[in-house]
């Protein structure tokens, strides 16, 4: 593989992913519109490598003139192009789905044209509401009403997920898709509702940390970094192809103790304030209480097993949170 598009590559992950992928010698081509993306996220790099190495479209994936001409000029797509984020979502449903399906269903009609191999990131709210963590691909999920905004990210994510699994089955498209649990990292923007650097920056500068609900909500968090050395590997792992894969870390943290070691770990003189969901989202908001990642998928077909600490995440945010 020589070629990459990285759809969605001026975002968090995808400009992680897009650095990558050119420090290992590949040519990358970034499409993104900069919804929540960030041109500074990219600035280093098309300054750091040439044009022929390097390109980025500010476009909307679901411009199906420019898929047509920039599909088949790659080798291997990774579709990380989405609406994001718990806030965003609540505020703008209709953006949301219309977003995620329709720049999915315009990419993969033009790799299943071109036959190129595509990598959708999906995500571990698709598992719903489910209980039974840890969470494996094959469980049934349990999916909250749609009378609840939030539960449209991951209708919409599942759609994504039915839409190129039905290349696969159809066509035999290679297809990867990777449901992605909590990702933090450098760049993460705490804007769209994402709390690590939400807390992060109020814990820089003595604010209170506002943590919704009781706080007794688990997540589990995984560096930025790990999650793009697996991504790294689905393109040399055939094994994978047409399989649905979990990424994350499945060490687990309430949100009130995730507050407690941002402060410890900063040395911050903030307070810790409890905010109901309702205050935060608008009324009759739906959360789930754990959600770990059963990870043996991972390690079984790409070796791959999480390394970074949440201590160690947490310190690279006190350095270089912006
Ligand atoms: N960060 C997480 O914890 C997490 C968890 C689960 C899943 N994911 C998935 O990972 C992917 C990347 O998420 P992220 O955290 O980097 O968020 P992000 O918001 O930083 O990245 C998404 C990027 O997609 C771009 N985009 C949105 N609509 C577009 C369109 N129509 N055309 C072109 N570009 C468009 C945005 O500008 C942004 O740069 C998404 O698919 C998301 O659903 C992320």
């Amino acid at each position: 593989m020589k070629n990459y598009l990285v759809t969605g590559g001026a975002g968090f992950i995808g400009s992680h992913l897009t650095e990558a992928l050119l420090r290992t010698g590949n040519n990358v081509t970034v499409i993104d519109d900069l919804s929540t993306g960030r041109w500074e996220n990219i600035a280093a790099l098309e300054s750091g490598f040439p044009a022929n190495r390097f390109r980025a479209i500010i476009a909307s994936v679901d411009d199906s003139r420019l898929m047509n001409q920039e599909v088949p000029k790659h080798d291997f797509v990774y579709h990380l192009a989405s609406a994001v984020g718990v806030k965003l979502i609540i505020d703008r449903p209709v953006e949301t789905v219309q977003r995620i399906v329709r720049t999915t269903d315009t990419l993969v009609e033009f790799c299943a044209r071109y036959r190129r191999p595509l990598l959708l990131t999906s995500t571990s709210e698709v598992y719903g509401k489910s209980e039974a963590v840890p969470f494996q691909e094959e469980n049934d999920v349990v999916m909250g009403s749609t009378s609840k905004r939030r539960w449209a990210y991951a209708a919409a994510k599942m759609l994504d997920e039915f839409l190129v699994l039905a290349h696969h089955y159809q066509s035999s498209l290679p297809v990867y898709i990777v449901r992605l649990f909590n990702t933090v990292g450098q760049r993460q923007s705490g804007q769209y509702g994402m709390v690590l650097p939400r807390f992060v920056a109020a814990a820089k500068r003595n604010q209170p940390l506002e943590i919704y609900g009781d706080g007794n909500q688990q997540r589990c968090f995984c560096s930025v970094l790990d999650v793009v050395d697996a991504l790294l590997r689905f393109p040399v792992t055939p094994q994978a192809i047409g399989r649905v894969v979990n990424l994350g870390s499945n060490e687990e943290i309430s949100i009130k103790k995730l507050a407690e070691r941002v402060i410890s770990i900063l040395g911050s003189q903030s307070t810790m304030v409890y905010v109901p969901y309702e205050d935060a989202y608008g009324p009759g908001f739906d959360d789930m209480r754990r959600r770990i990642p059963d990870l043996r998928r991972a390690k079984e077909l790409l070796g791959w097993t999480p390394k970074i600490s949440l201590d160690e995440i947490i310190r690279s945010l006190y350095t270089h949170h912006t």
